[in-house]
């Protein structure tokens, strides 16, 4: 791919971050008082069990919705509404069945009313790069789940943003296809340079692609611990042989184990 020409990368940082949903029992605190930071350039995973408050996590840093108290920094601005410096990737594809997988990654260039004429020779290029040349012009319901996937993350990519949110991107897949995807993963991010804040209840896809591993606990969520997983990226699958790797998904499965006793230091 060719260099990066999008906005430039900055500090994505949250500070307090608490969220309370009314509901009819009464309001449900999902977050409480979280600071998360996202250096230019790093790859955090955020690990915690389900209902941990993950996704609200996610749609706040990404300005998709807005935190009962605290904030979110990007640089220097607050994040107010949904972040244009970024791309987003969910469980589900999300992609519309009537449009091409070309036009599906072009899809918030129309939204926007943007011409779409300057993106399409880029949105040929990532479809290149994940394998799916073939299958431009073709529709969604022809392709497998990884594949539907892969043009989930060349439409988040298709902006050239400098950062990438990713909630359970591969959750939803055979083992086998999320393994290759995260191998994908981790060499497009290493190789552009991106920062991503990847959601997963994964021990081992967490510690696979990030430089380090922030734990939550359950509800409320709040941060329970960090794991710091300082070996070269992008990685192959290999890595999780070595014991230097399995020290590390050691260490977050405990933390997982001992995460309602609250927080566990990272020693
Ligand atoms: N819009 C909402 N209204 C009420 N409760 C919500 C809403 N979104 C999430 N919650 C609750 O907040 C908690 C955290 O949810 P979520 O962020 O989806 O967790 P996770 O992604 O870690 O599984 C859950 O208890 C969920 O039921
Ligand atoms: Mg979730």
């Amino acid at each position: 791919m060719t260099g990066r020409t999008g906005p430039a990368a900055r500090t994505l940082r949250a500070t307090g971050v608490t969220k309370v949903f009314p509901s009819p029992e009464g309001p449900i605190t999902a977050l409480d008082g979280v600071d998360l930071t996202l250096d230019p350039g790093e790859f955090v995973s955020v690990l915690g069990p389900s209902g941990c408050g993950k996704s609200t996590m996610l749609a706040i840093l990404a300005g998709l919705d807005t935190p009962t108290k605290g904030q979110v920094m990007v640089g220097e601005r607050a994040v107010t509404e949904p972040l244009l410096e970024a791309g987003v990737m969910f469980q589900r594809d999300l992609l519309l069945e009537w449009r091409t997988c070309e036009d599906n990654i072009l899809l918030q260039f129309q939204m926007r009313g943007l011409p779409t004429a300057p993106y399409r020779e880029r949105a040929r290029e990532l479809l290149e790069m994940v394998g799916l040349t073939r299958f431009a012009r073709r529709f969604p319901r022809e392709l497998s789940g990884g594949m539907r996937q892969r043009v989930a993350l060349c439409r988040a990519l298709v902006h050239r943003p400098p950062l990438l949110l990713m909630d359970e991107p591969f959750g939803a897949l055979d083992a086998l296809t999320r393994e290759s995807l995260n191998v994908e993963l981790g060499e497009l991010a290493a190789r552009t340079q991106t920062s991503v804040l990847f959601v997963t209840h994964g021990i081992d896809e967490a510690a696979f692609l990030a430089d380090r591993v922030v734990v939550m606990s359950p509800r409320p969520g709040r941060i329970a611990g960090e794991v710091r997983v300082d070996l070269p990226r992008p990685r192959s699958m290999a890595v999780r042989e070595e014991p230097e790797f399995v020290a590390r998904t050691g260490r977050l499965r405990r933390m997982l184990a001992e995460r309602e006793q609250g927080t566990v230091a990272d020693v």
